[in-house]
C-alpha cells in the first residue's frame, strides 16, 4: 500500500559557518491507518523531522514522497497545495483566531478550499459534535477550556478532510487527563483505516498510545517499533 507519507534518507543541514545537521539520514513510510509517535530528548530534532514530513521545510539531502509523490521538484505554490488540501496542523498552541467562533474557525480554511456554504456549515457543525464540542461551537477560543480549545484546532486541522494530520506536541499545554483524551481522540481519527497521523510527544506514557514510536537521537532514528497490543 502507498505511504501517505514517506521520507527516503532524509538529511537536513542549516547552511553557515559552522552548518547544523537537524536531521540525519532519515527514512519513515506511514501508511493510512497508522498513528506513529515520535518521541526523542529536547534537540532531538522532532519538529524538525515533522516540518519536513508536512512540506514545510525542504530537505538538504533526500526525497518527501505524498501518496507516492515526490515532492522535492515541485514549486512552493504546489506545496502550499498540497500542505492545505491533504496534510492537516496542529501545534502546542492552539492559533485558533479569537475573535472567531469554534465553528467560524473550522470554516475560514473551509471557505478557502470552496463549496456551498450551507455544506461547509452542515460539515463544520457535525466535525465538532463528533469531538464532543456540540455545546461550543458558537462560543470564542476565550470561552472554552484549554482541552476544548486544542480539540476545536484538531477539528480544524481535519476541516478539508486531510489523509495525514502532523501534530507537534499538541498535548504540551494540557493536563494529563486532557492529554490521554487527545491520545484517544487520534485513536479515533485514524481508526476508520483512510488516515494517518504523526505526533510528536516527549512523553513515553502518551506515546504508548500510538500504535508506533519513533525514536530519534541527534536527528537520527535510533528505534521504530510497534506497540504490543495489551
Ligand atoms: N533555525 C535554527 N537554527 C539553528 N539551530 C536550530 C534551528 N532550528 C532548530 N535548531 C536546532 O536543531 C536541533 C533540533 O531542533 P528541533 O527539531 O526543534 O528539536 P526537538 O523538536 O526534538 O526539540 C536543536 O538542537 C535545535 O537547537
Ligand atoms: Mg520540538
Amino acid at each position: 500500500m502507498t505511504a501517505l507519507v514517506e521520507a527516503r534518507g532524509v538529511t537536513r543541514t542549516l547552511p553557515g559557518a559552522v552548518p547544523v545537521t537537524l536531521v540525519r539520514d532519515v527514512s519513515l513510510a506511514v501508511g493510512p491507518g497508522e498513528f506513529v509517535a515520535i518521541t526523542g530528548p529536547s534537540g532531538s530534532g522532532k519538529s524538525s523531522l515533522l516540518y519536513l514530513l508536512g512540506l514545510l521545510d525542504r530537505p538538504t539531502t533526500g526525497q518527501v514522497l505524498i501518496e507516492g509523490e515526490d515532492t522535492a521538484g515541485l514549486s512552493a505554490g504546489a506545496l502550499a497545495r498540497i500542505r492545505r488540501e491533504r496534510i492537516g496542523f496542529v501545534f502546542q498552541f492552539h492559533f485558533l483566531l479569537p475573535e472567531f467562533t469554534a465553528r467560524e474557525n473550522l470554516l475560514v480554511p473551509m471557505r478557502r478550499a470552496g463549496g456551498e456554504e450551507a455544506a461547509l456549515q452542515a460539515r463544520a457543525a457535525a466535525l465538532l459534535a463528533g469531538f464532543g464540542l456540540g455545546d461550543a461551537m458558537d462560543k470564542l477560543p476565550e470561552q472554552l477550556s484549554g482541552g476544548m480549545r486544542q480539540r476545536v484546532a484538531v477539528a480544524r486541522a481535519l476541516a478539508n478532510d486531510p489523509a495525514l494530520l502532523l501534530a507537534d506536541e499538541p498535548t504540551g499545554n494540557l493536563d494529563s487527563a486532557n492529554a490521554a483524551a487527545m491520545f484517544d481522540l487520534f485513536g479515533e481519527i485514524v481508526a476508520d483505516g483512510r488516515r494517518s497521523i504523526v505526533v510528536v510527544t516527549h512523553d513515553p506514557v502518551l506515546a504508548g498510545r500510538a500504535t508506533r514510536q519513533v525514536r530519534l537521537v541527534d536527528g537520527r532514528v535510533v528505534s521504530d517499533t510497534a506497540t504490543v497490543p495489551a
